[in-house]
Protein backbone atom coordinates (compact mmCIF):
# COMPACT_ATOMS: atom_id res chain seq x y z
CA UNK A 1 0.00 0.00 0.00
CA UNK A 2 3.05 2.38 -0.05
CA UNK A 3 2.28 5.56 -2.33
CA UNK A 4 -1.22 4.95 -2.07
CA UNK A 5 -3.44 7.77 -0.85
CA UNK A 6 -6.54 7.09 0.78
CA UNK A 7 -9.79 9.01 2.16
CA UNK A 8 -11.60 7.65 5.11
CA UNK A 9 -14.37 9.42 6.64
CA UNK A 10 -15.83 9.11 10.05
CA UNK A 11 -11.90 8.76 10.93
CA UNK A 12 -12.38 9.90 14.15
CA UNK A 13 -13.94 6.76 15.65
CA UNK A 14 -14.63 3.18 15.48
CA UNK A 15 -14.51 1.29 12.14
CA UNK A 16 -13.06 4.79 10.57
CA UNK A 17 -10.23 4.72 13.34
CA UNK A 18 -9.46 0.99 12.73
CA UNK A 19 -9.53 1.89 8.48
CA UNK A 20 -6.32 4.99 9.81
CA UNK A 21 -4.72 2.45 11.48
CA UNK A 22 -4.60 -0.21 9.17
CA UNK A 23 -3.84 1.89 6.65
CA UNK A 24 -1.21 3.72 8.01
CA UNK A 25 0.38 0.34 9.26
CA UNK A 26 0.79 -0.69 5.66
CA UNK A 27 2.44 2.33 4.08
CA UNK A 28 -0.82 4.44 2.92
CA UNK A 29 -1.18 8.39 3.18
CA UNK A 30 -4.35 8.54 4.62
CA UNK A 31 -6.51 12.08 5.05
CA UNK A 32 -9.01 11.45 7.82
CA UNK A 33 -12.28 13.04 7.57
CA UNK A 34 -14.88 13.87 10.43
CA UNK A 35 -16.62 16.35 12.09
CA UNK A 36 -15.46 15.17 15.40
CA UNK A 37 -11.73 17.86 15.17
CA UNK A 38 -10.73 16.37 19.05
CA UNK A 39 -11.28 12.99 17.50
CA UNK A 40 -9.57 13.28 14.61
CA UNK A 41 -6.55 14.89 16.49
CA UNK A 42 -6.29 11.92 18.73
CA UNK A 43 -6.34 9.08 15.74
CA UNK A 44 -3.73 11.57 14.14
CA UNK A 45 -1.50 11.35 17.01
CA UNK A 46 -1.70 7.60 17.05
CA UNK A 47 -1.42 6.80 13.23
CA UNK A 48 0.42 9.92 12.30
CA UNK A 49 -2.77 10.23 9.09
CA UNK A 50 -3.87 13.62 7.53
CA UNK A 51 -6.88 15.00 8.94
CA UNK A 52 -9.61 17.58 7.56
CA UNK A 53 -12.71 18.59 9.48
CA UNK A 54 -15.20 18.01 6.96
CA UNK A 55 -19.48 17.56 7.16
CA UNK A 56 -19.53 15.12 4.19
CA UNK A 57 -23.35 16.02 3.98
CA UNK A 58 -22.28 19.26 1.54
CA UNK A 59 -22.04 18.10 -1.79
CA UNK A 60 -19.47 21.25 -1.53
CA UNK A 61 -17.51 20.31 0.95
CA UNK A 62 -16.83 16.57 -0.71
CA UNK A 63 -15.81 18.93 -3.98
CA UNK A 64 -13.45 20.84 -1.67
CA UNK A 65 -11.85 17.93 -0.17
CA UNK A 66 -11.38 15.75 -3.45
CA UNK A 67 -9.74 18.98 -4.92
CA UNK A 68 -7.68 19.48 -2.26
CA UNK A 69 -6.21 15.62 -1.44
CA UNK A 70 -5.82 15.67 -5.63
CA UNK A 71 -3.81 18.96 -5.21
CA UNK A 72 -2.01 17.66 -2.74
CA UNK A 73 -1.15 14.43 -3.40
CA UNK A 74 -1.97 14.22 -7.58
CA UNK A 75 -4.73 11.36 -7.44
CA UNK A 76 -7.16 9.48 -4.68
CA UNK A 77 -6.40 5.73 -4.81
CA UNK A 78 -8.94 4.62 -2.27
CA UNK A 79 -11.77 6.63 -0.23
CA UNK A 80 -13.59 4.64 2.12
CA UNK A 81 -16.91 6.37 2.37
CA UNK A 82 -17.57 5.36 5.66
CA UNK A 83 -19.47 8.06 8.38
CA UNK A 84 -22.50 7.11 9.85
CA UNK A 85 -25.43 7.91 12.21
CA UNK A 86 -28.03 5.49 14.06
CA UNK A 87 -31.93 6.85 13.95
CA UNK A 88 -31.79 6.02 17.34
CA UNK A 89 -30.36 4.38 20.65
CA UNK A 90 -29.18 0.85 19.74
CA UNK A 91 -31.38 -1.45 22.14
CA UNK A 92 -34.79 0.76 21.65
CA UNK A 93 -37.14 -1.02 19.02
CA UNK A 94 -38.60 0.78 16.39
CA UNK A 95 -41.65 2.89 17.40
CA UNK A 96 -43.93 4.35 15.12
CA UNK A 97 -45.71 6.47 17.10
CA UNK A 98 -41.67 7.74 18.79
CA UNK A 99 -40.16 8.46 15.46
CA UNK A 100 -38.39 11.46 14.86
CA UNK A 101 -38.51 12.97 11.26
CA UNK A 102 -36.11 15.66 12.21
CA UNK A 103 -33.60 12.73 12.97
CA UNK A 104 -34.30 11.27 10.00
CA UNK A 105 -33.63 14.24 8.09
CA UNK A 106 -29.75 13.55 9.82
CA UNK A 107 -29.77 10.34 9.17
CA UNK A 108 -30.41 10.20 5.80
CA UNK A 109 -28.18 13.37 5.84
CA UNK A 110 -24.91 11.21 6.78
CA UNK A 111 -26.08 8.02 5.80
CA UNK A 112 -26.88 8.78 2.15
CA UNK A 113 -26.24 12.23 1.07
CA UNK A 114 -23.07 12.06 2.50
CA UNK A 115 -22.14 8.62 0.27
CA UNK A 116 -23.76 10.42 -2.95
CA UNK A 117 -21.92 13.36 -2.92
CA UNK A 118 -18.65 11.07 -1.91
CA UNK A 119 -18.86 8.86 -4.61
CA UNK A 120 -19.80 11.72 -7.06
CA UNK A 121 -16.49 14.02 -5.74
CA UNK A 122 -14.20 11.43 -5.75
CA UNK A 123 -15.29 9.60 -8.26
CA UNK A 124 -14.84 12.34 -10.77
CA UNK A 125 -11.49 13.35 -9.30
CA UNK A 126 -10.51 9.44 -9.54
CA UNK A 127 -11.92 9.25 -13.19
CA UNK A 128 -9.64 12.45 -14.00
CA UNK A 129 -6.81 11.06 -12.59
CA UNK A 130 -5.99 7.33 -13.78
CA UNK A 131 -8.93 5.58 -11.67
CA UNK A 132 -9.21 4.74 -8.43
CA UNK A 133 -11.62 2.12 -5.48
CA UNK A 134 -14.29 3.87 -3.45
CA UNK A 135 -15.58 1.60 -0.81
CA UNK A 136 -19.21 2.64 1.16
CA UNK A 137 -19.70 1.17 4.56
CA UNK A 138 -23.49 -0.22 4.63
CA UNK A 139 -24.56 -2.79 6.94
CA UNK A 140 -26.45 -6.12 6.97
CA UNK A 141 -29.50 -3.85 8.30
CA UNK A 142 -29.49 -2.64 4.29
CA UNK A 143 -29.10 -6.21 3.18
CA UNK A 144 -32.10 -8.18 4.94
CA UNK A 145 -34.38 -5.22 6.35
CA UNK A 146 -33.94 -4.77 10.20
CA UNK A 147 -36.71 -4.39 12.44
CA UNK A 148 -34.90 -2.55 15.52
CA UNK A 149 -33.81 0.13 13.10
CA UNK A 150 -35.93 0.95 10.20
CA UNK A 151 -34.98 4.00 8.91
CA UNK A 152 -31.11 3.37 9.57
CA UNK A 153 -32.25 0.18 7.09
CA UNK A 154 -33.65 2.30 4.44
CA UNK A 155 -30.59 4.63 4.37
CA UNK A 156 -27.77 1.73 4.00
CA UNK A 157 -30.21 -0.48 1.29
CA UNK A 158 -29.94 2.97 -0.53
CA UNK A 159 -26.69 2.65 -0.36
CA UNK A 160 -26.16 -0.43 -1.86
CA UNK A 161 -28.50 0.17 -4.54
CA UNK A 162 -26.07 3.17 -5.72
CA UNK A 163 -22.85 1.30 -5.21
CA UNK A 164 -24.75 -1.82 -7.84
CA UNK A 165 -25.95 0.38 -10.24
CA UNK A 166 -23.27 3.08 -10.37
CA UNK A 167 -21.06 0.66 -11.10
CA UNK A 168 -20.62 0.22 -14.54
CA UNK A 169 -20.57 3.94 -15.48
CA UNK A 170 -17.55 4.47 -13.42
CA UNK A 171 -15.50 1.08 -15.25
CA UNK A 172 -14.57 2.92 -17.96
CA UNK A 173 -12.39 5.43 -16.25
CA UNK A 174 -10.86 2.26 -13.87
CA UNK A 175 -13.08 3.24 -11.08
CA UNK A 176 -14.55 0.54 -8.80
CA UNK A 177 -17.15 0.93 -6.64
CA UNK A 178 -18.60 -1.57 -3.69
CA UNK A 179 -20.12 -2.04 -0.63
CA UNK A 180 -19.55 -3.35 2.46
CA UNK A 181 -22.35 -4.59 5.28
CA UNK A 182 -21.24 -5.33 8.87
CA UNK A 183 -23.19 -6.67 11.08
CA UNK A 184 -22.35 -5.69 14.62
CA UNK A 185 -18.90 -4.09 15.25
CA UNK A 186 -17.51 -2.95 18.81
CA UNK A 187 -18.23 0.82 18.27
CA UNK A 188 -19.23 3.82 20.22
CA UNK A 189 -22.00 3.45 17.58
CA UNK A 190 -23.65 0.78 18.68
CA UNK A 191 -22.28 1.51 22.63
CA UNK A 192 -19.81 -0.83 22.43
CA UNK A 193 -15.92 -0.55 23.28
CA UNK A 194 -13.42 -1.84 20.65
CA UNK A 195 -11.82 -3.66 23.31
CA UNK A 196 -14.95 -6.11 24.06
CA UNK A 197 -14.93 -7.59 20.34
CA UNK A 198 -12.69 -10.18 21.01
CA UNK A 199 -14.86 -12.01 23.96
CA UNK A 200 -18.27 -11.23 22.56
CA UNK A 201 -19.93 -13.72 19.95
CA UNK A 202 -20.96 -12.23 16.91
CA UNK A 203 -19.16 -8.72 17.03
CA UNK A 204 -16.25 -7.80 15.12
CA UNK A 205 -12.96 -5.37 16.02
CA UNK A 206 -12.98 -2.14 13.89
CA UNK A 207 -9.22 -3.43 12.72
CA UNK A 208 -10.39 -6.95 11.44
CA UNK A 209 -13.38 -5.09 9.70
CA UNK A 210 -10.78 -2.98 8.50
CA UNK A 211 -8.60 -5.25 7.25
CA UNK A 212 -11.26 -6.85 5.51
CA UNK A 213 -12.76 -3.55 3.96
CA UNK A 214 -8.85 -2.67 2.69
CA UNK A 215 -8.71 -6.00 1.09
CA UNK A 216 -11.79 -5.62 -0.84
CA UNK A 217 -11.10 -2.19 -1.77
CA UNK A 218 -7.51 -3.79 -3.27
CA UNK A 219 -9.74 -6.55 -4.98
CA UNK A 220 -10.70 -6.65 -8.89
CA UNK A 221 -14.87 -6.54 -7.58
CA UNK A 222 -16.73 -3.43 -8.49
CA UNK A 223 -20.71 -3.50 -7.60
CA UNK A 224 -20.37 -5.74 -5.41
CA UNK A 225 -21.85 -6.04 -1.25
CA UNK A 226 -20.45 -8.03 1.12
CA UNK A 227 -21.47 -8.82 4.42
CA UNK A 228 -19.11 -8.80 7.21
CA UNK A 229 -19.42 -10.89 9.80
CA UNK A 230 -17.71 -12.00 13.23
CA UNK A 231 -17.54 -15.96 12.94
CA UNK A 232 -17.68 -16.65 9.77
CA UNK A 233 -15.24 -18.07 7.46
CA UNK A 234 -14.84 -16.66 5.37
CA UNK A 235 -15.87 -12.94 7.40
CA UNK A 236 -16.95 -11.83 3.91
CA UNK A 237 -19.52 -12.79 1.63
CA UNK A 238 -20.54 -11.47 -1.63
CA UNK A 239 -24.56 -11.17 -2.40
CA UNK A 240 -25.33 -11.14 -6.16
CA UNK A 241 -28.44 -9.18 -7.97
CA UNK A 242 -30.90 -11.52 -8.01
CA UNK A 243 -32.43 -11.20 -11.65
CA UNK A 244 -36.51 -10.44 -11.92
CA UNK A 245 -37.91 -12.29 -14.47
CA UNK A 246 -39.53 -10.25 -17.26
CA UNK A 247 -36.91 -6.79 -16.48
CA UNK A 248 -33.42 -6.32 -18.06
N1 LIG B 1 -20.89 -0.48 14.68
C1 LIG B 1 -21.67 -1.37 14.05
O1 LIG B 1 -22.12 -2.39 14.62
C2 LIG B 1 -21.99 -1.15 12.58
C3 LIG B 1 -22.68 -2.17 11.89
C4 LIG B 1 -22.98 -1.99 10.55
C5 LIG B 1 -22.61 -0.83 9.90
N2 LIG B 1 -21.95 0.16 10.60
C6 LIG B 1 -21.59 1.37 9.86
O2 LIG B 1 -20.19 1.58 9.99
C7 LIG B 1 -19.91 2.97 9.77
C8 LIG B 1 -18.98 3.47 10.86
O3 LIG B 1 -19.71 3.42 12.09
P1 LIG B 1 -19.00 3.19 13.50
O4 LIG B 1 -19.67 2.02 14.08
O5 LIG B 1 -17.54 3.26 13.36
O6 LIG B 1 -19.58 4.49 14.28
P2 LIG B 1 -18.86 5.63 15.14
O7 LIG B 1 -19.97 6.40 15.74
O8 LIG B 1 -17.83 5.04 16.02
O9 LIG B 1 -18.12 6.52 14.01
C9 LIG B 1 -18.85 7.27 13.08
C10 LIG B 1 -18.09 8.56 12.80
O10 LIG B 1 -18.79 9.29 11.78
C11 LIG B 1 -18.65 10.67 12.09
N3 LIG B 1 -19.66 11.49 11.44
C12 LIG B 1 -21.01 11.51 11.71
N4 LIG B 1 -21.60 12.45 10.95
C13 LIG B 1 -20.65 13.02 10.18
C14 LIG B 1 -20.65 14.05 9.20
N5 LIG B 1 -21.79 14.69 8.87
N6 LIG B 1 -19.49 14.40 8.59
C15 LIG B 1 -18.33 13.77 8.93
N7 LIG B 1 -18.26 12.78 9.87
C16 LIG B 1 -19.40 12.42 10.49
C17 LIG B 1 -18.78 10.70 13.61
O11 LIG B 1 -18.27 11.93 14.15
C18 LIG B 1 -17.98 9.48 14.02
O12 LIG B 1 -16.62 9.80 14.29
C19 LIG B 1 -21.26 3.67 9.74
O13 LIG B 1 -21.63 3.93 8.39
C20 LIG B 1 -22.20 2.65 10.38
O14 LIG B 1 -23.54 2.82 9.94
C21 LIG B 1 -21.63 0.02 11.91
Amino acid sequence: MTEHVAIVTGAASGVGRGLAEVLTSGGATVVGVDLDEGGLAAVAAETGCETRVVDITSAAANDELAADVVARHGRIDMAFLNAGVLDHEPGSPTNIAELDTSRYELLRAVNLDGVVHGVISVGRAMAANGGGSILATASVAGLVGYPPHALYSATKAGVIGLVRAMAPSLAPDGVRINAICPGGVATPLVGLDPSVADIRDNILSPTALAAEMVATAQSDATGQAFSAIAGRDPVLQAHPFAPVPGFS
